[in-house]
């Protein structure tokens, strides 16, 4: 029987067309009150059938087992629920947050509480949801009592507190990475990209290091990254509007404080040069919400920059000797095995999906990493039987 998320997902993917032709004030009212409402129902719902990845699928990094190299990107179980339900699903792993020091309640403008809209035939999406979120101390805790479904590792976003003054977000940073080291999870992002706040980085046009991202990777350094009693990885997320010019300093800037890992990343501003991949439908949906809110910008168009930074910055670390290990995520636009196969070739360690799960799940339900996987481990048998979705 199909669970209440399943069907809300099927019945939406038809309705969805059909509003997006709404007038647009219209259509990111009923978007954005939506998906709060389907996020919050979807990471309470618990799968009655289990699935486990194939073993051909697992790898071990920094010394954690993730069960297969796709899970869910940042931003989708902020408030630490929906781990039942993805290592039920069969994720490689899951993901919790972001959160920050203090709650946070979210965005709000022209009467939209977290405004969001989908585009459904480019499959991209908007939001400007401003990193809502209970606070790490609140997610830490439901953390820290979660029993391990068949192994499936936990990880927890977090990020400064954007508008707090700098002293007090970086003690905040820290002391809630202490909490969610306390809480037993397996590895940390910090989250360095959200175009939704101020302070965040993430400027295509800029080829130089932000002076306030050094300071809080140095913060991370002295109170966490030399203290940790055990092998607690940290990796940082990125824009995927990253200038290619900075990948190499900004590898050289993490590899140098100790950190384990690089995400690309993040939603993209970006608005005019993707719009050539927003059907004509959509225009006037996707230039209402990128006029009025801004936000950043998620799915397809996010495919080439996603595979292009993280292509580079494998291939600056091999031409390096990097004394730890230090991998390279790559998140913005998977939605199919043949992104997956891409990011293997191209050296990726693991992927993470927002966008295009939701996609998936639409019409897979929580067989959603169960399809995925089919069709990987037949791109293994015959390497060629694998068609992107164009
Ligand atoms: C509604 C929404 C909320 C998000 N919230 C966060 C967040 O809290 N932290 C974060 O690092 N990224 C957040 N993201 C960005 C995603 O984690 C991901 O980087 C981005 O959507 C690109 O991946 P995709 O193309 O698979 O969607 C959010 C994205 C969306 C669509």
């Amino acid at each position: 029987m199909k669970s209440l998320p399943e069907i809300i997902a099927r019945s939406e993917k038809t309705l969805r067309p059909l509003m997006v032709g709404l007038p647009p004030k219209i259509a990111v009212g009923l978007f954005s009150a939506g998906r709060k409402r389907f996020i919050e129902k979807l990471g309470q719902s618990i799968p009655s059938k289990t699935i486990l990845p194939p073993e051909e699928l697992a790898r071990t990094l920094w010394g954690i087992r993730f069960r297969s190299p796709i899970f869910n990107a940042a931003g989708m179980f902020k408030n630490g629920d929906g781990y039942a339900l993805v290592a039920r699903q069969g994720a490689g792993a899951y993901l919790a947050g972001t959160t920050t020091g203090s709650p946070r309640i979210g965005n709000t403008k022209h009467g939209v509480f977290q405004p969001f809209a989908p585009y459904p035939h480019s499959r991209t999406a908007s939001n400007w949801l401003g990193l809502p979120n209970v606070g790490h101390a609140t997610v830490a805790e439901r953390l820290s009592d979660i029993d391990r479904i068949n192994g499936c590792p936990i990880g927890a976003s977090v990020s400064a507190s954007p508008q707090e003054a700098e002293k007090v977000a970086l003690v905040e940073l820290t002391d809630g990475m202490w909490l969610y080291e306390k809480a037993g999870v397996d590895f940390i992002e910090l989250n360095e990209s959200c175009p939704n706040v101020p302070g965040h980085a993430g400027s295509a046009s800029t080829v130089m290091l932000d002076e306030n991202l050094i300071r809080r990777c140095e913060h991370v350094f002295h109170t966490f990254l030399t203290k940790r009693p055990r092998r607690l990885p940290v990796i940082v997320k990125f824009s995927n509007d990253t200038h290619p010019a900075l990948v190499p300093l900004l590898i050289d800037l993490l590899t140098t404080l100790g950190f384990d890992g690089v995400n690309f990343g993040n939603t993209s501003t970006t608005y005019q040069t993707h719009e050539a991949q927003i059907v004509p439908s959509e225009k006037k949906l996707y230039n209402y919400f990128t006029k009025n809110f801004g936000g950043g910008l998620s799915g397809k168009p996010l495919k080439e920059s996603s595979l292009a930074l993280c292509t580079l910055a494998c291939g600056y670390l091999s031409g390096r000797q990097v004394k730890d290990e230090f991998r390279v995520i790559r998140t913005g636009g998977i939605e199919s095995p043949s992104d997956v196969v891409a990011s293997e070739q191209a050296g990726i360690a693991l992927n993470q999906w927002y966008t295009g799960y939701f996609e998936n799940f639409s019409h897979d339900g929580n067989r959603v990493y169960q399809k995925m996987y089919d069709a990987l481990i037949a791109s293994m048998q015959a390497p060629t039987a694998l068609h992107s979705p164009e």
